[in-house]
């Protein structure tokens, strides 16, 4: 006869909760944002509503109406009630039997968690640890997608190695990105990060960090870094919804600069505030 298994229980087929026959977890079809609240006010959501429209775009999930999932958002946000909040949701393509090819008349599901986001100092006042990892992801990083398998084994290896964030290092050498954070450096009185075009995410708050270096007279190259650049720079930082700008005083078990956060970094994180207000 038919039948799963979950764990130690068989049941027939038709007992199965079609979460666990969603494409997202064969297949990791689907797509995902990250956004925070400061102070119970929702920051850049249409940023992210942006990118998510481009996401479902790329990978051809055409049935969502993304005016529903922000309506849908912002409902559960009201709901929760947290200032400072982490709002996690994903569109997967839909549930089904396993087979790469989808069903034409598949349902996406929806899925959302509001959590509490809660501040470590620490991290921004005394900075972190970065160790570096292959980029072996695929070619479509730009898409915030749920294939997050090789980020997972970047971040476990960063862990092992007592560091905060795995770096990517891509096939040309360069650094691209953290396993989930965009990475920057200052070198030679310029900000640099990685183009957009070098197979990262477009992150959001990359595009603020940058605005805000515009702001306080810093320029900016979009010019990738080898790890060999950046033990060297100036200083170091990663930037991410749920943390803004994290310092990096440490590449690889070495320290960047008096491995204290840097001065233009303390300057960013003050004007980033500004977006926030
Ligand atoms: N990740 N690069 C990668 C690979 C990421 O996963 C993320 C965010 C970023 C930063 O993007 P943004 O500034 O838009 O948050 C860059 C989210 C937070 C996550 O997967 O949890």
């Amino acid at each position: 006869m038919q039948l799963a298994m979950i764990n130690d229980k068989i049941m027939a087929m038709e007992d199965v909760d079609s979460a666990y026959l969603d494409r997202g977890l064969f297949f990791g079809d689907g797509v995902y944002e990250v956004l925070r609240s400061y102070n119970g006010k929702i920051f850049a959501l249409d940023d992210h509503f942006t990118r998510f429209a481009n996401s479902l775009k790329a990978i051809e999930i055409t049935s969502v109406d993304v005016a529903d999932i922000r309506s849908k958002v912002l409902k559960a946000f009201d709901k929760a009630a947290i200032a400072n909040a982490k709002i996690y949701f994903h569109i997967t393509r839909g549930s089904g039997v396993r087979d790469h090819l989808p069903k034409a008349d598949l349902k996406p599901n929806f899925f959302l968690t509001i959590s509490e986001l809660k501040d470590n100092p620490k991290l921004k006042n005394e900075g972190v640890a970065v160790s570096t990892y292959p980029d072996i992801r695929w070619k479509r990083c730009d898409i915030k997608s749920l294939n997050l398998l090789p980020n997972v084994l970047a971040k476990g290896d960063a862990d092992k190695k007592g560091a905060w964030e795995a770096v990517f290092v891509n096939d040309d050498g360069l650094i691209t990105e953290g396993s989930s954070s965009a990475f920057f450096g200052i070198v030679k009185g310029k900000l640099r990060t990685s183009p957009l075009k070098a197979n990262i995410l477009p992150s959001i708050t990359r595009k603020y960090v940058e605005l805000a270096a515009n702001n306080i007279g810093l320029p900016t190259a979009e010019k990738s870094l080898t790890p060999k650049e950046a033990q060297v720079a100036d200083e170091l930082f990663l930037a991410v919804t749920t943390k803004d700008i994290i310092p990096v005083v440490k590449f690889d078990g070495q320290p960047i600069a008096d491995a204290k956060p840097g001065k233009w970094t303390k300057l960013l994180i003050e004007e980033f505030k500004k977006f926030i207000a």
